[in-house]
């Protein structure tokens, strides 16, 4: 028993130390490979590759990556030969800085324009593969919410709505109420947006809600009794079919991002020619590079389904620690905000069902 257990363990011995010898040659090659990227060897970087390299090898020590040592350096050649290899476009290193982050640093533009392609197509890629396995269903909808200071909290204290945000809603609201049509929000929360809504005066105001919590304050605040406003209680996508077109639509909703595309497979039905659509964007804001490629992901998804999207930058202040001392995480950084504006695209608006026939 004893010797079959040592004799194992030699044996483990020996071919934990053929590893370790195995992992220092791949180690040793994998910085040769991350040298070949630095300094733009193609052919270096080709042969190491085929020889057993890792195309997604990232540096212990700071979490450098092979793309991200070309970007950083301008070799727009590598950077391709890697995308092609299979090397991450979104990798980050021990500072959370991804490639792109790199070659923005170092202006190098092209390679930048590259690093967002094969972002966006890795995503499209992504939401195809998985456009028929909708993602779990969020479970705040079931759980608390709490009115604190001038923020809504859930149980788990992520900020639901802030105050901070209120400048923002106001130009969303000032957008959305330009024809003074017939409006829809999705997703109350502080009532930042429909209060600016109500003082622009639209014809109608549709607002959907589904959290009991957030009903409740609603009802309390008196929205349900307001002379143009129609308060529909449920989630959106359980009561869309039933509420016609509008001229000016908002979706701003909570532990629900990644049912966004699947709210923009029913915009078609829901906005009228001359519409405007627009959502909360606060996509990836941690990041600007990964921003960028969510914005232009949202933009194309748009587009294959009639519409045209225009990001306007809006400068904005979402607090200091102060204002997020509460909150279990900063779901918003940064004092850029990419307003979203999404029309029908000229050639599709035409198809469109009108106002007037909704209404007959
Ligand atoms: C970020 S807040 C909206 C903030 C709002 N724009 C404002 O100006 O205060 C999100 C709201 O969407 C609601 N919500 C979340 N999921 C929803 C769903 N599936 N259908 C309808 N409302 C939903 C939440 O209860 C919450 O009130």
């Amino acid at each position: 028993m004893m010797a079959a257990t040592n004799s194992e363990a030699t044996v483990v011995q020996a071919e934990g130390s053929q590893d370790s010898v195995k992992s220092q040659a791949q180690l040793a090659q994998n910085e040769e490979l991350l040298h070949a990227c630095a300094v733009g060897d193609l052919d270096d970087i080709g042969q190491l590759i085929k020889a057993g390299a890792e195309s997604f090898y990232q540096r212990d020590s700071d979490g450098k990556s092979c793309l991200m040592a070309a970007a950083e350096n301008g070799h727009l050649d590598a950077v391709q030969l890697l995308l092609q290899e299979g090397a991450p476009w979104n990798a980050v290193d021990r500072s959370a800085r991804c490639a792109g982050e790199y070659a923005v640093s170092e202006g190098y533009q092209d390679i930048v324009d590259a690093l967002v392609d094969a972002g966006v197509r890795a995503e499209l890629l992504f939401y195809r593969m998985h456009v028929n396995s909708p993602p779990p269903a969020p479970k705040y909808l079931n759980k608390p919410v709490r009115y604190q200071g001038d923020d809504l909290l859930d149980e788990e204290d992520r900020g639901v709505m802030m105050l901070w945000e209120k400048p923002l809603m106001d130009v969303h609201a000032q957008l959305m109420c330009q024809t003074h049509g017939d409006v829809l929000n999705v997703g109350f929360g502080l009532g930042l947006i429909d209060t600016a809504i109500q003082s622009h005066l639209p014809r109608t105001h549709t607002i959907i809600e589904a959290h009991p919590g957030v009903l409740a304050k609603m009802r309390k605040d008196g929205w349900m009794d307001k002379p143009n406003v129609r308060v529909v209680e449920g989630r959106w996508q359980d009561v869309l079919e039933q509420l016609g077109t509008f001229d000016a639509i908002f979706f701003d909703t909570f532990d629900d991002v990644l049912y966004m595309q699947e709210f923009h497979q029913v915009l078609p039905r829901l906005l009228r020619p001359d519409g405007l659509y627009s959502f909360f964007n606060g996509i990836c804001t941690e990041n600007v590079f990964f921003q960028g490629v969510a914005c232009q992901v949202v933009k194309l998804q748009l587009e294959e389904l009639g519409f045209d999207t225009e990001f306007h930058t809006i400068e904005v202040d979402s607090g200091d620690d102060a204002t997020w001392k509460d909150v279990a995480f900063r779901y918003f950084s940064g004092s850029a905000y990419y307003l979203p504006m999404i029309t029908w695209h000229q050639d599709t608006a035409a198809d469109q069902p009108t106002a007037s026939a909704e209404r007959q």
